[in-house]
Parts: structure tokens; C-alpha cells; sequence
């Protein structure tokens, strides 16, 4: 025991020490001395008195002190019940110097040492749940209450929710789809993972989702539900098999003729002159057509693939166009169309892929032959516009009414099945055309009052 501790200990004891003594002493001095003249009897008795008072007073101040002591131990309960609970306090000023200062001290360090606790506590939850918000991934988390602790930003918005609507919420109140509170409820009796592909009410989505229980060590903590928006793949799966059955079928058709035709002439009808001229005719033109949309395939699918990456350089507009116009030269005979190409200025330069240029320029002008009207005219004209360049396709032909214009360029959209398939046509021009022009940042568009014609326009930055 220091010196400090020893003074600490007198201080407190003091008074029981001093009146111990003096009653010991005085009982002692009676008890072991028999004193018994008038004088000391009197002095006896007046002893006794002071000694009663002295023990009043005594135990007055003492009821004080331990009035006082109450008081201050209050206080620090107080303030280590305000430590407990988190709170922001600063204890008792008094006490940090006097005999209670290591008990202060102590409490001083266990609330510096939770504030700290709490503080990195509080960061590292707010680091997770900066990563869930960045997620593009909706996110649920549900604890064994059943109550929401947070949803972050994608499935707020997929499921148009507010924070307000969500925090602190039972999940059954705020999902309003029975398949998806069916599952998170599941997982939360069973604590255990389930997944499933789901098209949710109220959205326009399809939604893989995963709920996973959440464990702390072995205490069952909640759910957290993982919702991955699938509704692009499952367009792109859709548009694929769509695709395929597209090209069975268009492949199928000429195909079932052709194999139909030469059973029927090799069942006999090769030895009818005439049969065999007409059968052979219609077999050629059913394997020129095939020949056709293999090779607008081709081109599709190179096109679309990421290996054909597009060389863009400066390309003399009229000498291709000249070209693409020989070599259509003899269907606008035919069907006594004129021709016109307006440049200016001349040279007029495109930046572009030049094979993917003429391919889309080919099929716009193969389009604007095709349904045009006998003794039409298919005018061509391009110009410069700010930061890009437009070149217009002009046609005196059919057109194209406005619903089917939103239409045309889907791959096989044909406004007359039967009439395109006449002129030969895949119903994959259009969608070749939108490809390539997409592929140069640019886009296709489409004028046409039926029945007055029709303008396609190719717009390309420059
Ligand atoms: N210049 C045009 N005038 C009228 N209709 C057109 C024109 N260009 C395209 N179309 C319509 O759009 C459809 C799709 O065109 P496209 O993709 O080139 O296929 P196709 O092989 O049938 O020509 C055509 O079948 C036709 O109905
Ligand atoms: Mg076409």
C-alpha cells in the first residue's frame, strides 16, 4: 500500500478510527479502573455525555457523508449506464481527482475503447452496404425478424420502392408477389438456399433469384436475396431460336420444291420435253434463291460477329455508286426505271468501311428497284450535315405504311411475304443495312407515304 492509497483509506476511516478509539478507551478507564468517589463519578457521567454527543454528531456527519457518497456513486452508475448504451457522455467532473478517479478512469477507457468499436463498426457497415448499393444486382436483406435491413438501389428502382417504403418493413408488406415472398419466407424457416428464374408482378422483368440464409457463427442472422434481372438474355434466347425456326423454314421451303420436283422427274415426267424444260426452270430459280439468303446469311452473321471490325477511310461516293447502278443495270431496264445521283461538292468524301458502305448502299438500291413502280425513278442525293453525313435513297414505289416502317428492319420482316419472296428477296436487306450503319455509329431511317415512295436515309458521323 502507497502512501497516496494509505492517506486515501485514512481519509475515509477517520472518523470510525477516532470514535473506535476514544469509546475503547473510555470503556477501558471504567471497566479496568474502579473509580468510585463523588468527583470521578461526575466526571463518569459527564464522559458519557460527551461521548453521546460526540456519537450524534458523529453519526450526523456520517449520515451526510454517506448521503454524499450515495450521491456520487449514483452518479457514476449513471454515467457507466449512459457507457453501456452507446450514449455520449463525459461522467462526473469531480470525481476524476477524488477516490473514485480509477473507477472514472476505467469507465473513461471502456467508453473511449466502444466509441472506437462502434465507430469502425459503423464504417465497415457502411462499406458493405456502399459495395451492395454498386451492385447491379438488386439486393434484400431480410433479418430473422423478417423485417427489411436494407434494399439497395437496383431493386428499389426495378420494384419502384423508396427507402421509405422498405426500411424496417416486414418483406410480405412491401412485395406485393406472392411467388417471391413464398421463396424469401421459405428460406428463412429452412435457413436454407433457394433459386429460381420468376417474372415478378408490377415489372417488366424476369428475375433470377437467389436467397441465401446468413449466418454468425452458428446463430441464424437472416436472408439476403440476390435479384438478377434476366430479362435482356431471355429476349436475346427468345430472338435466337426465333432466328433458327426463320431460317429453317426459309431454307425448307425452296428446298421441299426443289427435292418435290425432281422426284416428280424422276418418277417419268424427265421424258416430257416440256415438263422437263419448265421443272428444270423452276428448280433453278428455287436454288438461285436459296443461293440468295445463304448468302445474305453470310453476310449477317459476319456482320454481326466481332471479328469483322469495321476499316474506316475516306471513300469517293460516286464512282461506288456508279458501280452498285452497273450492276443492277439490268432489272432498272427492265422495269424501265431512270436513275439520278445528286453530290455536292464533287469529289464527295465518306468516312466508312468501304465494303460495308456498298453493301448497305447495295441493298437499299436493290430495295428501291424491287418495289418500285414500272417506269419509276430512284434518286439518290447525299449531303453534309453538321458532324455527319446523309445519304438519301428515293424511291417512286409502293411505300411503306407506319406501323410496318417500325418493323422493317427486323430480320425476315416482309410487309408481302409472298411478293418479296417473287422479287427474291430473304427479308435480312434491311436488317443487314441497320447493322452496318449501327456498327458506324450512325443509324438508317425511314420516310414513306404510301403510295407515294419511299426515302431511306444512311446517316454516318464523320
Ligand atoms: N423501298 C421500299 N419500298 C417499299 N417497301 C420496301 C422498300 N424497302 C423495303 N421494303 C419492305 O421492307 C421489307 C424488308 O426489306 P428487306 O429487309 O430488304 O427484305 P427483302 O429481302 O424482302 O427485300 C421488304 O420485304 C418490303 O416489304
Ligand atoms: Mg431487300
Amino acid at each position: 500500500m502507497n502512501f497516496k492509497k494509505a492517506s486515501a483509506f485514512l481519509r475515509i476511516f477517520f472518523p470510525f478510527l477516532v470514535s473506535f478509539g476514544l469509546t475503547f478507551l473510555l470503556f477501558g478507564i471504567f471497566t479496568v479502573v474502579k473509580f468510585n468517589t463523588y468527583e470521578v463519578l461526575i466526571l463518569k457521567k459527564e464522559l458519557y455525555g460527551l461521548f453521546f454527543s460526540f456519537m450524534i454528531v458523529y453519526s450526523v456527519i456520517t449520515f451526510i457523508l454517506v448521503l454524499l457518497l450515495y450521491k456520487r456513486i449514483r452518479k457514476i452508475s449513471h454515467y457507466a449506464g449512459e457507457v453501456s448504451q452507446g450514449k455520449q457522455a463525459s461522467g462526473p467532473r469531480e470525481d476524476r481527482e477524488g477516490v473514485f478517479r480509477h473507477l472514472i478512469t476505467n469507465i473513461d477507457a471502456m467508453s473511449d475503447r466502444l466509441k472506437d468499436q462502434t465507430e469502425s463498426a459503423g464504417q465497415e457497415q457502411k462499406r458493405i452496404f456502399a459495395i451492395l448499393e454498386s451492385m447491379v444486382e438488386g439486393v434484400l436483406v431480410i433479418d430473422a425478424e423478417h423485417k427489411i435491413i436494407m434494399a439497395n438501389s437496383t431493386l428499389a428502382r426495378a420494384f419502384d420502392l423508396t427507402q421509405e417504403d422498405v426500411r424496417g418493413k416486414y418483406f410480405w408488406e412491401v412485395f406485393r408477389d406472392s411467388e417471391i415472398n413464398e421463396m424469401i419466407k421459405k428460406s428463412l424457416s429452412s435457413q436454407t438456399q433457394s433459386k429460381r428464374e420468376h417474372p415478378a408482378l408490377l415489372t417488366d422483368s424476369i428475375f433470377e433469384i437467389q436467397v441465401s440464409p446468413v449466418f454468425g457463427g452458428l446463430k441464424f442472422l437472416g436472408v439476403v436475396a440476390v435479384f438478377h434481372n434476366v430479362t435482356k438474355l431471355k429476349a436475346l434466347e427468345r430472338a435466337q431460336n426465333e432466328f433458327v425456326a426463320n431460317v429453317s423454314h426459309e431454307l425448307k421451303t425452296p428446298l421441299t420444291s426443289i427435292l418435290g420436283y425432281i422426284e416428280t422427274l424422276k418418277n417419268g415426267a424427265i421424258d416430257n420435253v416440256k415438263d422437263r424444260s419448265e421443272f428444270l426452270n423452276i428448280i433453278e430459280d428455287h436454288s438461285k434463291k436459296l443461293h440468295l439468303l445463304i448468302e445474305d446469311l453470310l453476310v449477317l452473321s459476319k456482320a454481326e460477329s466481332d471479328r469483322q471490325k469495321l476499316k474506316k477511310e475516306t471513300v469517293d461516293l460516286e464512282p461506288m455508286l456508279l458501280r452498285i447502278f452497273r450492276f443492277y443495270e439490268k432489272p432498272i431496264k427492265t422495269k424501265g426505271l431512270t436513275a439520278h445521283v445528286e453530290l455536292v461538292p464533287k469529289p464527295f468524301s465518306v468516312l466508312a468501311d468501304p465494303g460495308a458502305l456498298e453493301q448497305a448502299l447495295s441493298n437499299l438500291i436493290d430495295n428501291a428497284i424491287k418495289y418500285n413502280s414500272p417506269s419509276g425513278s430512284i434518286d439518290v442525293r447525299a449531303v453534309y450535315e453538321p458532324g455527319t453525313v446523309r445519304i438519301e435513297i428515293r424511291d417512286t414505289g409502293i411505300g411503306i405504311s407506319p406501323a410496318d416502317q417500325t418493323k422493317i428492319f427486323e430480320r425476315f420482316y416482309r410487309v408481302e411475304k409472298s411478293r418479296s419472296r417473287e422479287l427474291g428477296g430473304t427479308g435480312l436487306g434491311l436488317s443487314i443495312v441497320k447493322n452496318i450503319a449501327e456498327r458506324h455509329l450512325g443509324k438508317i431511317e425511314v420516310q414513306s407515304l404510301t403510295p407515294k415512295g419511299t426515302v431511306f436515309s444512311l446517316i454516318l458521323p464523320q
